[in-house]
């Protein structure tokens, strides 16, 4: 590969959808009537990462600093176009994936970790702190503050805590530290722990002992997915994968993404929502988790312990406890407001796929591409043979989000839940 095409596609700027929505977002909520969330979040988040939140630019450059960080940890990823998976399908169509499992921590994680942690470092912060599913977040995190050289401090949730052991050493190799959750460390874990010492743990509740942490110990909070910076910060995806694209001729007829909170989603799908309606947008998410077709599109909180603030999302409501299916990043019971919107007004579609269907997914994709994909990214790819197999005899072109690889997730295979 050529070095110096391959810094080209890499985008100078970041691509924030809020200016080109269908209709302004609902503003931010006050979760509890003792606290203001604005004055929460300008204690937890590094100031840059609190004005991104909430701008009404574009675009937005990103750092020289950023950009040579984001050259070390691998990007740009690689588009690929799947032909053996499009053969074994029999497809006449193209069938092409974005591979986030390339960069150096596995996942698209690291897109947003590096910003956030390189803005906390320059405001002289004592380190950082943030909660983690399946642990590809908590791997990122810790990554990108010790790139930085702060000390990171990650909730892990207990049923992925006790599912992938490996992931904790990844994190400590990268000088993360690392607690299942509900832990010890904060008031809100030994609360949920006394009363009840038996929950596998949900991300809100990993989220709001990170927030506490943050808040007790002048560390910042680090935004794994769901807040709009967060897919700001991953646009790298979406506009890396439509240079991409136009290099190759190609024009992009479906997008599909799994979703969790919606970071690598809206990271992939948004910087082509400015170009009109003639791209399909497919958001999958896990039929255990069935926010779209079974939540409410309403104000509710982010975290179980309502300390950020409310969002108008899809939701399962906040103290919704997903069964403990693999694709641990995918148990969140909402998702990020923008994508919300979107799927309101029906720019955007969404799919749900079944445990079942995304083993034997990752399983064809495994052994046509050769790539071993996150149980997340699964999602997206049995979605994807879903829409082939309904749509057998079109010649589309599908572009699917690959967020991470599995490496560190093969027990979901031959072990029984
Ligand atoms: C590989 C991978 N893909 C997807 C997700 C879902 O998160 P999001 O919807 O924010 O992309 C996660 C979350 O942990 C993940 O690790």
């Amino acid at each position: 590969m050529i070095t110096a095409m391959n810094k080209e596609i890499i985008p100078d700027n970041w691509y924030n959808v809020v200016p080109d929505l269908p209709e302004p977002l609902a503003p931010p909520r006050d979760s509890k009537s003792d606290i203001s969330s604005i004055n929460l979040l300008n204690k937890i988040l590094p100031k840059e990462v609190l004005k991104q939140e909430f701008t009404f630019k574009r675009y937005e450059k990103i750092p020289d600093e950023v950009m040579e960080a984001y050259e070390q940890i691998g990007r740009p990823t690689p588009l690929i176009r799947a032909k053996n998976l499009e053969k074994k399908l029999g497809y006449s169509g193209k069938i092409y994936y974005k591979y986030e499992g390339a960069t150096a921590t596995g996942s698209h994680k690291i897109n947003t970790a590096i910003p956030q942690a390189y803005y906390a470092m320059k405001e002289g912060v004592k380190g950082v702190t943030t909660e983690t599913g399946a642990g590809q977040w908590g791997s990122a995190t810790a990554l990108a503050a010790s790139l930085y050289g702060l000390p990171s401090q990650i909730f892990m949730v207990k049923i992925s805590f006790e599912q992938k052991p490996l992931r904790k050493t990844v994190m400590n190799l990268y000088n993360g530290n690392v607690v299942a959750s509900p832990s010890t460390l904060t008031a809100y874990g030994r609360k949920i722990l006394k009363e009840h010492p038996d929950t596998p743990g949900t991300l809100g509740i990993g989220i709001s002992e990170a927030v506490e942490y943050a808040l007790d110990n002048d560390y910042r909070y680090m935004v794994a997915s769901v807040m709009n910076v967060s897919l700001t910060h991953q646009s790298v995806i979406g506009q890396e994968t439509k240079k991409q694209l136009e290099l190759i001729g190609e024009h992009a007829d479906v997008l599909i993404g799994c979703v969790g909170g919606g970071s690598n989603f809206g990271g992939f799908t948004f910087p082509f929502i400015p170009d009109g309606d003639d791209t399909e947008i497919i958001a999958t998410t896990a039929n255990e988790v069935p926010k779209f077709s079974k939540g409410d599109y309403k104000y509710d909180l982010m975290d179980s312990a309502g300390i950020l603030p409310q969002v108008r999302m899809y939701s399962l409501g906040a103290d919704f406890v997903p069964p403990t299916i693999y694709a641990g990043g995918l148990r969140y019971h909402g998702a990020s407001p923008s994508l919300s919107l979107l799927i309101n007004k029906g720019r955007i579609k969404s799919d749900e796929v079944t445990e079942e269907e995304v083993k034997e997914a990752l399983r064809t994709f495994a052994n046509t591409q050769g790539i071993i994909a996150a149980p997340e990214s699964g999602h997206a790819i049995a979605s994807a043979i879903k829409y082939v197999k309904a749509h057998i005899n079109e010649k589309k072109t599908i572009v699917v989000n690959v967020s991470g690889h599995g490496y560190l997730d093969l027990s979901i295979f031959g072990e029984k839940k």
